[in-house]
């Protein structure tokens, strides 16, 4: 291939780079992503993406190829990508262990042997210097000039969909926090296990809906969404919500208006997440067969949010004990959902729920190995 022929390679890899990057806000994924694209483009063996802690001013990697899953962190001012990101400055080295700035330490780690190294600074619209790529063995030859040229390039683009990302991220977290000690406050005030019963509730929830092989997405909303479902109780007084005994008709019928109570919490949100949560606040207690509240929507009227975080609701309930009541056997609550099903609940859901049982069990013991889901939720 001449250079010509190279270069408008390039640019259709590129101009598909930007396509591609513009859309991912997972940070994880997008970084993940970049940097399959541009040892892709650069015809590198590896790259890595390192990004400033702006805390600590450590650059920190979670995506290096031949680290999967490792985050690493250098310390300010080290190594080949410190030299970068303090200075600012495009390193293009032909044999890394002939230079000084250049340590070994990752090598070590990966038994890997670098030689070649392409790095350079992340900049973003401002100018400053978010992070470093590094590619690191061209398949042939040396790292040149155009090729440092492609990289800069590739950073600002890089710089701008990391920095949303980023973005994104903080926001979402910081809200969901929120949102999540809130939901704490106003269910579970009576109770010690607050932290148990929301990841449950968001487990249960999250694992029937992967079961049922619905999108990554959606996955992901049920799990952040679900926890909200009672934010309602908020509004409910304590003599009712604390109880001990059984509930009078009087009493029953305003607790039942947690569900609208939570509705009124949660419209008019602008993040689709919450216009998520208030539909499983709206209906998590309609009944598959028309016999539930607020409205008695029937089958497939009832979103299918809500006939999801039904089952795990019911089957939370069940199983762990409240104030009015003690909790039940696995299989007596097993058997429950079951009796219950194309009655309260959705027969398809009941269907994944049973066939999940080992998986729910495992979760319920706090033994399927899965670290919690919830930004934050671990300081409850
Ligand atoms: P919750 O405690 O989160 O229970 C959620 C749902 O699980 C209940 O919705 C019900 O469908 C199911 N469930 C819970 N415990 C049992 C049980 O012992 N047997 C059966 N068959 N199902 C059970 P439901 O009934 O609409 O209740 C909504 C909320 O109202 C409950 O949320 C709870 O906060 C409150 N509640 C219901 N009954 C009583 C009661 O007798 N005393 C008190 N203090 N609160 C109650
Ligand atoms: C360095 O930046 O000096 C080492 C990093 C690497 O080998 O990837
Ligand atoms: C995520 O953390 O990837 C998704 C959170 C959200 O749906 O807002
Ligand atoms: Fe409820």
């Amino acid at each position: 291939m001449n250079r010509t022929e190279e270069l408008e390679k390039r640019l259709n890899l590129l101009v598909r780079f930007g396509g591609l990057v513009s859309t991912e806000t997972n940070l994880t994924r997008l970084l993940q992503l970049i940097a399959n694209q541009v040892r892709d483009i650069l015809q590198g063996d590896r790259c890595s993406v390192f990004l400033i802690d702006s805390k600590t001013k450590e650059l920190w990697s979670k995506v290096a190829h031949g680290l999967e899953e490792t985050e690493i962190r250098i310390p300010p001012g080290k190594g080949i990508a410190g030299y970068v990101a303090t200075s600012g400055n495009i390193v293009n080295i032909r044999n890394a262990y002939e230079d000084e700035r250049f340590t070994s330490e990752l090598d070590r780690l990966t038994g890997y042997r670098t030689k070649t190294i392409l790095a350079v600074p992340l900049k973003n619209i401002n100018g400053k210097t978010i992070g470093v790529f590094e590619v690191i063995n061209k398949k042939v030859g040396y790292f040149d000039r155009d090729d440092e040229g492609i990289l800069l390039l590739i950073g600002s683009l890089a710089a701008a969909a990391i920095e949303n990302a980023q973005l994104y991220e903080s926001l979402s977290k910081s809200q969901l926090e929120t949102i999540y000690r809130l939901a704490v406050t106003a269910e579970y005030r009576d109770q010690q296990d607050t932290a148990i019963h929301l990841r449950h509730i968001s487990e249960y929830s999250g694992s029937i809906a992967e079961g049922m092989g619905l999108p990554e997405k959606e996955i992901c909303y049920i799990r952040y969404a679900s926890p909200l479902h009672d934010i309602g109780k908020v509004a409910i007084s304590d003599a009712i919500l604390l109880k001990p005994g059984k509930l009078t008709t009087e009493e029953y019928e305003e607790m039942k208006k947690h569900t609208l109570y939570g509705v009124k919490i949660l419209s008019n949100a602008e993040s689709h997440l919450l216009q998520i949560a208030c539909k499983i606040a709206a209906s998590h207690h309609e009944k598959f067969n028309g016999k539930g509240y607020p409205y008695g929507l029937k089958g497939e009227k009832i979103p299918l949010y809500a006939r999801i975080v039904a089952v795990a609701d019911v089957f939370d309930a069940l199983t762990m004990k409240r104030v009015y009541k003690p909790k039940w056997e696995l299989d007596r609550a097993f058997e429950y959902i079951s009796d219950e099903k194309g009655k309260s609940f959705d027969p398809n859901v009941v269907d994944v729920f049973l066939k999940m049982e080992s998986e729910i069990v495992n979760i319920y013991k706090n033994i399927d190995g899965k670290k919690t889901l919830i930004p934050g939720m671990h300081n409850f």
